[in-house]
């Protein structure tokens, strides 16, 4: 086996045990969240709306709470994200979310009813498989204007931390934002806007 061979051996290696640190990662902390908020089988099967504490959770973190069998996820978004937010509009492919796929509340700069907390539906509007959460900036893999968002692995599409879709991407709309509404301070119901969609 020749050096270069060995190398490209170990940078295999690397990234594969990168992958797996960064998914136990995300599972670690989504679990406590997840757990508590479970509803029952029955409810699940119904639809049923669910309920997500959000007291605990912390600046740039992502919870992910399952509703109708789908992912939703719930992220804390830090000051410095939703300033950047405001400065890429020229990358993005509906940057005003005027398109027809989302409730009324989330028509704004953020996409959401408080702007710190963005809630969305984890599903690429590609092909529907669920992205990946890339908080950090300007990571190698996805270049140095990389301001935080979602990465989707199965052909590229990419989005920014309120859902926006890039252009030149597969994906043809924004992530979808599901209906939900703040029951107290920390309390979302997802699944249920009463009416206000
Ligand atoms: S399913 Fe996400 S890019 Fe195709």
């Amino acid at each position: 086996m020749s050096q270069s061979d060995v190398n490209k051996g170990r940078r295999r290696f690397l990234v594969g045990t990168t992958s797996a640190i960064g998914a136990v990662g995300a599972v670690g902390i989504a679990t406590p969240f997840v757990a508590s908020w479970k509803p029952s089988a029955k409810a699940k099967a119904a639809g049923a709306p669910v309920k997500v504490d959000v007291s605990k959770l912390e600046t740039g973190q992502q919870m992910i709470v399952e509703w109708r069998g789908q992912p939703v996820w719930v992220v804390k978004r830090s000051k410095e994200t939703l300033d950047n937010l405001t400065k890429i509009s020229d990358q993005l492919s509906d940057p005003s979310s005027e398109k027809d796929q989302q409730p009324e509340y989330a028509q704004n700069a953020y996409r959401s009813i408080k702007p710190e907390i963005v809630v969305l539906l984890g599903i690429c509007t590609h092909l529907g498989c669920s992205p990946t959460y890339r908080p950090e900036l300007a990571p190698e893999d996805l270049g140095p204007e990389w301001v935080g968002g979602y990465f989707c692995p199965c052909h590229g599409s990419r989005f920014d931390l309120a859902g926006r879709v890039y252009k030149s991407v597969p994906a043809p709309i924004n992530l979808l934002v599901p209906p939900y509404q703040y029951l107290s301070d920390n309390v979302i119901l997802i699944g249920d806007d009463g009416g206000n969609a």
